[in-house]
């Protein structure tokens, strides 16, 4: 998730992109870069860190006055946050300039066509590879815009791509597919951005650009056609409401709000890329070879709290795929009990910062064991990718929220990654049985979708237990992680005392705690596996002929459950090692609305950070 800006009108190129840039911040934070045209020549500036670094060498190499121009804030995920990773990208002739937000799958075959035929890369990323297509078709007398659609039909994945052309002063052209854009409509001049907080201070009326689009601004005109060129209909102006801090939040109240809603896109980003056409799993950064991956014995999975329990739904779907005993373990507890661990160990570390102390130092001390280390990782270029043997990146985009949520989701996602790849190296499972899981995944957004867009009852039910001062969860298998996640969702955002059990174990001691009318959250897995949906019905009626107050997530068409439950929260059926998908995401709307009647700050609760990076 990246943050992009383009402008052509009246006033100063750099302060409308600058300002922008500012606000589209919390899109990604890990470089910025502007590039302007003027007098027939392109100039850029980019620099990794904060955009007050790109501050500073605006200061120290000032840019020609232009009305025209282009800028991007990157989160990064193909190359490191380094300077020259850092977007615009200029195509090999300097004559044009492109930002980028998304992945573009298929860069790799692009890349290689352009290298054959003597374009030279000037950095690691995705993006350059549009970047060089579009300034070659340009080079050969191919307009801006019949450039872009041309290059956009060629792209595979998730992409939004604003560009300008030095012999082409009075436009910015752009296209999209699975990524925003929304054009800003000004009098006299017209704006571009990632979402409507990039112009808001200079106009509040906006279009948003539909699938596969292509539009070209000027000072007067928004032109918008489709990849063949035909004008596209169905375009749907509108005027933005909102203030500019609402604007951020894409118009919800908090971050974590508009982060839960973004997961659909943030488990489809996640998944982009990895799958090939001819059935094989590909991952970012694995530089650990097969042989040694079939050599491992033991994995273990070391984490801190959201992460850990995307470690504990791991163990289940790792240790089924792969027959790899795996163990999950608490980061902060690891390297002080002398775990076993040697060359044959594969220690996987969780972490949605790529910060935390505990995990970094669990690491440390697997690497002293000669243990490979992959790193499962939301921010490229953090320390504990850097100090890993291998990296699988998670696309979620920035996380501003205290509460992991989309993190989370994510995180389940590229373990699951790990482990088909693993299975696949290890030829545990056959190509036809890794492509039914990866099917399957890909539904995944869709599923999630839908429980957002059932929210509501979740939302009402918020309300209701308001007052309540104790909540249990109970779960079994995936199920379990799941209650231990939406019981942390309400200890730290809304300060409930929540516990997430086991609900076999509750008959050993925590049952207990059951009292009249006290919210019992379950998680029932889907049916048809072993007994375990059987028992969990059992388990519901254990806390309920005890005066609990059941509230049951179950699959769509479970009507087993319907005697014994007060509350039936439905999700799309899914397979079982896949239900924390979306059995997660009513939790963690309970948890946001309960925090927010309660009248507490949702993203920034008390006593916590976001990223720990202390031990
Ligand atoms: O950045 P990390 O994923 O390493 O952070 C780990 C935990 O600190 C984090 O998941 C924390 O538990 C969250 N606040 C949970 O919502």
């Amino acid at each position: 998730m990246c943050g992009i800006v383009g402008y052509i009108g009246p006033r100063s190129a750099q302060d409308v992109v600058i300002s922008g840039l500012r606000r589209l911040e919390y899109r990604g934070y890990d470089s910025a870069g502007i590039a302007v045209g003027s007098d027939g020549t392109l100039s850029a500036r980019k620099k990794s860190g904060k955009i007050t670094h790109l501050d500073e060498e605006l200061a120290a190499r000032p840019l020609p006055a232009s009305h025209q121009g282009i800028g991007h804030t990157r989160w990064a995920t193909h190359g490191g946050p380094t300077d020259s990773n850092a977007h615009p990208h200029l195509s090999q002739s300097g004559r044009v300039a492109l930002v980028h937000n998304g992945i573009i799958e298929n860069f790799a075959e692009l890349r290689a066509e352009l290298e054959a035929d003597g374009v030279r890369f000037a950095s690691e990323t995705d993006t350059e590879t549009a970047a060089q297509l579009l300034g070659r078709l340009v080079d050969e007398g191919t307009p801006l815009a019949a450039a872009m659609r041309q290059v956009a039909g060629r792209l595979e994945g998730a992409f939004t791509l604003v560009a300008i052309d030095s012999d082409d002063p009075d436009r910015v052209v752009a296209a999209r597919r699975n990524s925003p854009l929304v054009v800003g409509v000004g009098e006299g001049e017209n704006f571009l951005g990632s979402d409507v907080a990039a112009f808001l201070e200079y106009t509040r009326d906006a279009i948003e650009l539909g699938q596969d689009q292509v539009v070209e601004i000027t000072r007067d005109d928004v032109t918008i056609t489709d990849l063949d060129g035909s004008t596209a209909t169905a375009v749907k102006p509108y005027h933005v409401d909102w203030d500019i801090a609402a604007a951020e939040k894409g118009g919800f109240d908090w971050f974590m709000r508009k982060e839960i809603y973004e997961q659909p896109r943030a488990v489809a980003d996640t998944l982009l890329g990895r799958y090939s056409a001819s059935g094989e799993l590909t991952l970012d950064e694995v530089r650990i070879r097969p042989e040694e991956l079939r050599r491992i014995d033991k994995i273990v999975i070391v984490a801190c709290g959201t992460a850990f329990y995307a470690g504990l739904v791991a163990k289940y779907a790792i240790e089924h795929w792969t027959r790899i005993p795996c163990e999950v373990e608490i980061a902060s507890e690891f390297r002080y009990r002398d775990p076993i661990i040697d060359p044959m160990t594969l220690v996987v570390t969780i972490s949605q910062s790529g910060e935390t102390a505990d995990t970094l130092m669990a690491i440390r001390h697997a690497r002293e064991q000669h243990a490979k280390v992959i790193a499962i990782c939301n921010t490229n270029g953090a320390t504990i990718p850097r100090e890993s043997d291998a990296v699988i990146y998670t696309h979620a985009g920035p996380e501003r929220g205290v509460a992991s949520t989309k993190g989370f989701l994510t995180q389940v996602v590229a373990c699951y990654l790990l482990g088909l790849y693993l299975a696949q190296v290890r030829g545990m499972k056959y190509r036809e049985e890794i492509a039914a899981v990866m099917d399957e995944l890909s539904t995944m957004p869709e599923k999630i979708q839908r429980v957002l867009d059932e929210g509501q009852q979740v939302l009402d039910l918020a309300g209701e237990l308001r007052d309540e001062h104790s909540f249990l969860f109970l779960g079994r298998h995936v199920g379990y992680p799941v209650s231990l996640e939406g019981a942390l969702k309400l200890k730290e955002i809304a300060y409930k005392h929540a516990e997430g059990f086991p609900a076999g174990e509750l008959k050993h001691g925590p049952i207990a705690l059951v009292e009249k009318d006290i919210p019992v959250f379950v998680v029932v897995p889907p049916r048809g596996r072993d007994q375990l949906h059987d028992k969990v019905i059992s388990n519901i009626q254990e806390v309920r002929a005890r005066g609990a107050r059941t509230i049951v997530l179950v699959e769509d068409g479970d009507d087993e459950v319907l005697p014994y439950s007060d509350v039936v929260i439905r999700h799309p059926r899914v397979s079982t090692l896949l239900q924390p998908l979306v059995a997660t995401v009513p939790l963690q709307l309970f948890a946001c609305e309960l925090a927010t009647r309660l009248g507490h700050d949702v993203d920034q609760p008390r006593n916590l950070a976001k990223s720990v990076t202390v031990e």
